[in-house]
């Protein structure tokens, strides 16, 4: 299964890199996928942000993606770019988070999950 991951470059096999600049990871998991959260849950953020990326034709280059459980539950609605954990995100505040990435709007870097915050959470991921 590996070799059919793997290119021939040079003659040496290497890892095929993936072929878009960016991913967006939305969680579409039981807690942010919550159907209490109406409009606002995981799946809808996917859509609308999916629908937006392909209509500023960025398809090509650019993949908006469903994740499950990223285990952030306490903080979702949740979407991590780049490495980075943007969270409690509506429709709305996806759409800026996508802006300020891609240059068509003000970072906002406020939206992201704070360490105090992910470590106050019930992550198995926070180190005690
Ligand atoms: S359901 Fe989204 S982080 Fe757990």
């Amino acid at each position: 299964m590996f070799a059919a991951l793997t290119g021939r470059i040079g003659g040496l096999e290497s890892p095929m890199n993936y072929p878009f600049e960016k991913q967006f990871l939305v969680c579409v998991g039981g807690r942010c996928g919550n159907p209490d959260r109406g409009i606002e849950r995981g799946e809808f953020i996917h859509a609308e942000l999916k629908g937006h990326n392909k209509k500023m034709g960025r398809k090509p280059l650019v993949r908006v993606c469903t994740v499950s459980c990223l285990d952030l539950c306490d903080h979702g609605p949740n979407m991590i770019v780049d490495g980075v954990v943007y969270s409690h995100l509506t429709r709305e505040l996806a759409r800026e988070v996508y802006a300020g990435i891609m240059g068509d709007g003000p970072p906002r870097d406020d939206l992201q999950l704070s360490e105090d915050e992910f470590r106050g959470g019930g992550s198995a991921a926070v180190k005690k």
